[in-house]
This record gives C-alpha cells, sequence and structure tokens, in this order.
C-alpha cells in the first residue's frame, strides 16, 4: 500500500511552497519580500468584483462604500455619474481615496472619515436608502482567535449585513464581502441569510466572487479562499 500523506501536511507543506515562492518572485524582481496580505485592495479581489458589480449597478445609482480603503469600489461606482459616499475610518486611506476622486474627476463621489458601525446606524436611523451598498470590512474573525472570537465576528459581521440590507432600496444591490479565513464560504452563506432575513428582506444571490486571478486561491488549501464577495439584490 502506497504511504497517504495526512492531509494537514499537505496542506502546511503547499502553503509553505507558496510562500517561499512568492519569495522568491520578489526577490527576482529585485523588490522587497512578498507578504501575503489579507486586504482586498492590494491582492487582486478588487478588480474583477468591482467590474462584476459595477455592470450591474444602474446608470447613476446613489451609492454607499462602507469600509472604501483607497476608494476602490467608490471609484468605480462614481464612474456611473450617482451621488457616492466612501466611508474609512483610517484618516490616511480616507485621504487617498479622496484623492483618488479628485485625480479622477469624480466630483459625485464624496469621502467621509469615520466608523462605519456608527455611520451606518446613524443612516438607518435617519430612513436613508442607497441603491447600492458595498460591505467589505477587515478579516473581523482573526487566526487564532478560538471559538469565542469566531462567534464574535460572526455577530458583527451580521449586524453590518443587516444594516446594509436596510439601508438597501428595493431592487437594489448589497455587496457583502469577507476576508476572514475562518468563516468559510458555507458560514458566510448562513450569516448573510440570517442577516438577510433579520432585516425583513429576502434577495437573490447575484454572484459568489472572490480571489481575482492574479491572486487564486491555492488548491487543497482552503485557508486562501479567503475571500468572498456575495452580491444581492435586495428585494
Ligand atoms: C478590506 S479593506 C477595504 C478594501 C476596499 N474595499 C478595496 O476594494 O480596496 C478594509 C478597510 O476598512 C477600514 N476600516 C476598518 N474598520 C473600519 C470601521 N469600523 N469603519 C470604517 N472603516 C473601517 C480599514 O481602514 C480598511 O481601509
Amino acid at each position: 500500500m502506497p504511504s497517504i500523506e495526512p492531509s494537514e501536511r499537505i496542506k502546511e507543506r503547499t502553503f509553505r511552497q507558496h510562500k517561499q515562492n512568492k519569495v522568491n518572485q520578489a526577490g527576482r524582481r529585485g523588490g522587497a519580500p512578498t507578504r501575503i496580505v489579507r486586504c482586498a485592495a492590494r491582492n487582486g479581489r478588487g478588480r474583477p468584483a468591482q467590474m462584476a458589480m459595477v455592470t450591474l449597478a444602474p446608470p447613476g445609482a446613489r451609492a454607499l462604500d462602507a469600509f472604501t480603503h483607497h476608494g476602490g469600489f467608490a471609484l468605480a461606482l462614481a464612474r456611473g455619474g450617482g451621488d457616492v459616499l466612501a466611508i474609512d475610518e483610517n484618516p490616511a486611506a480616507a485621504e487617498r481615496a479622496a484623492a483618488n476622486a479628485r485625480r479622477n474627476e469624480l466630483a459625485n463621489m464624496r469621502v467621509e472619515c469615520g466608523n462605519a458601525f456608527d455611520l451606518l446606524r446613524a443612516f438607518e436611523g435617519r430612513g436613508e436608502r442607497f441603491d447600492v451598498v458595498v460591505l467589505d470590512p477587515p478579516a473581523l474573525a482573526k487566526r487564532g482567535g478560538g471559538p469565542q472570537g469566531l462567534t464574535t465576528a460572526a455577530r458583527a459581521y451580521k449586524e453590518l449585513v443587516l444594516r446594509g440590507a436596510r439601508l438597501t432600496r428595493a431592487g437594489g444591490l448589497l455587496v457583502a464581502c469577507s476576508c476572514s479565513g475562518r468563516v468559510t464560504r458555507a458560514h458566510w452563506d448562513e450569516i448573510c441569510a440570517d442577516a438577510i432575513a433579520d432585516a425583513g428582506r429576502t434577495a437573490q444571490v447575484l454572484s459568489r466572487a472572490g480571489a481575482g486571478r492574479d491572486h487564486p486561491e491555492l488548491f487543497g488549501v482552503p485557508e486562501t479562499a479567503h475571500l468572498k464577495v456575495w452580491t444581492f439584490r435586495i428585494l
């Protein structure tokens, strides 16, 4: 009988090899070793997800990009001509998003520096509605956070998606992302389904996207499938 390597060891070896390849590639280019990063803007998730979503958004859509970073989703949406509000709590990120809007002459894109959780609650209180809501928070379930960490993160994700669903006009789009490796695709489905139901809304799933082709998932290493970009039509 051939000996079969336990799957955990195969996974660990493949992941180690993948990281080493990235360091080697960076060395050959003469750059600093590439860290495997988890933020959409830096790892290639953004572009295909943004393109897919922009083709679905109606021209002139009023949009909210609640965790904008440097404005990836917001810039793509603002090209449609509608009013776009981009939020980030990091002043440097918000400033960069605003600079990107100016550079692209998108006067219809406004950037606000603030906490998305608080602002979403405030918008809901004021009865605001958007045609498109994008929620792309940082990884809320940290590695090594234990079962309690995962439960807390799931609760925070659910709150975000619930408020996002309430803020989306009937027929509008809700783009719900998670880049937590600990939240599986099935778990993300569950969190979104719960949140949308508790918001009193129903939804169609228009797409379930992940990493871009320039940052593909390593087959056999589920942790590298951490990017989840679900686009719903909220009814
Ligand atoms: C995953 S990145 C967003 C990437 C972006 N959507 C893109 O495609 O380039 C998460 C961003 O959320 C911001 N952020 C973290 N916590 C926040 C909060 N409570 N409120 C608003 N922004 C927050 C971070 O500063 C970071 O820029």
